[in-house]
C-alpha cells in the first residue's frame, strides 16, 4: 500500500487531535447530526476513521446499524476497535487506501458515508473521482458528509483561517490543561496549513466552492455546509 501517512504520523494524531482538532466534539455532532435517521437496520461507512471518535459516536446515534470503518494505517484501525468497545459488535474494520479503486464496490447500499480530516490527502481530480464513486454508493436518501480542510479561495483567506485555528488550538489548551504547551507544541510542528510557508505536499486542501460543484456534478442533492471555522468545513450531499 503507498500511503505517505506513517504509523508515526497515526500515534502522533491520536496523542495531539483533541488540541489541534478545532471543536472536535462540536464537529463530531454536526457530521452525525447530518445523517438522516435510520429506521432499522442499514450501512454506514466511515473512511479514514483514526482513533474511532466518530466511528463511536455514529455506532451509539445509530443503534441497529453496522459500522464500515476504513483506514490506511492498522494503529488507527486497532484505535478504532478501541474506541468502539462494547459496540463494536455492530464494527467492520478494513485497511484500505484511499486513493485506491479496489475497496470501492461495497457489495451493499450505504445509509451514509462520512469521512474526517482525510480526503484532503487527495488532489481535486482524486476528490473528484472519489466523490462519484461515494455516490454510487449510497442508497437513495442516502448522504455523504465530509469534515475536511479547505483552501482558501482568494488572497487573505489564508490569515482569516490561520489566525482562527490557533485561537481554537489556544483555548483548547487553556480548556484541557490549564496551560498553552499544546498550542506551543502546535506552533513549533508548523501545524497550522494556512500559515505553514511550506506545507507537507501531501496535504492538497480544495477550495470550498470546487467541492461544492464536484458534489453537483457527481449527482448530489441538497447540498450544504454545516460548519467552516479556522479553515475546517462540514458539508454534505444527498442522492435523491
Ligand atoms: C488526520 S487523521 C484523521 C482521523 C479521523 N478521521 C479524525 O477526524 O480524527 C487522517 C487519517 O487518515 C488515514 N489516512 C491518511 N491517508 C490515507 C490513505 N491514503 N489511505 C487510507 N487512510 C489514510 C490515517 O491513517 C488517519 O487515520
Amino acid at each position: 500500500m503507498v500511503m505517505s501517512w506513517t504509523e508515526g504520523d497515526s500515534a502522533h494524531f491520536i496523542d495531539e487531535g483533541k488540541y489541534f482538532v478545532p471543536e472536535r466534539e462540536a464537529q463530531i455532532a454536526t457530521i452525525c447530526a447530518a445523517v438522516p435517521p435510520l429506521a432499522g437496520a442499514g450501512h454506514i461507512v466511515e473512511l479514514c476513521s483514526g482513533e474511532g471518535l466518530l466511528t463511536r459516536a455514529l455506532l451509539e446515534r445509530f443503534p441497529e446499524a453496522t459500522l464500515h470503518a476504513f483506514d490506511g494505517s492498522p494503529k488507527m484501525l486497532e484505535a478504532t476497535r478501541r474506541t468502539a468497545g462494547d459496540l463494536a459488535a455492530r464494527l467492520e474494520t478494513q485497511r484500505f487506501d484511499l486513493a485506491a479503486g479496489d475497496w470501492r464496490a461495497l457489495g451493499f447500499e450505504a445509509h451514509a458515508v462520512a469521512s474526517s480530516l482525510a480526503v484532503h490527502h487527495l488532489d481535486g481530480v482524486g476528490k473528484r473521482a472519489l466523490f462519484q464513486d461515494i455516490f454510487a454508493m449510497l442508497a437513495p436518501g442516502g448522504v455523504f458528509v465530509l469534515a475536511d480542510l479547505v483552501e482558501p479561495a482568494r488572497e487573505g483567506g489564508e490569515v482569516i483561517a490561520a489566525e482562527a485555528w490557533d485561537e481554537a488550538v489556544k483555548a483548547r489548551a487553556l480548556q484541557l490543561d490549564g496551560d498553552l504547551k499544546a498550542f506551543e507544541r502546535f506552533q513549533a510542528e508548523s501545524w497550522n496549513y494556512y500559515s505553514d510557508p511550506e506545507p507537507d505536499p501531501v496535504d492538497q486542501p480544495s477550495p470550498l466552492f470546487d467541492m461544492l460543484k464536484w458534489l453537483e456534478q457527481a449527482g448530489f442533492a441538497g447540498i450544504d455546509v454545516h460548519y467552516l471555522k479556522a479553515g475546517h468545513a462540514i458539508l454534505s450531499g444527498m442522492r435523491a
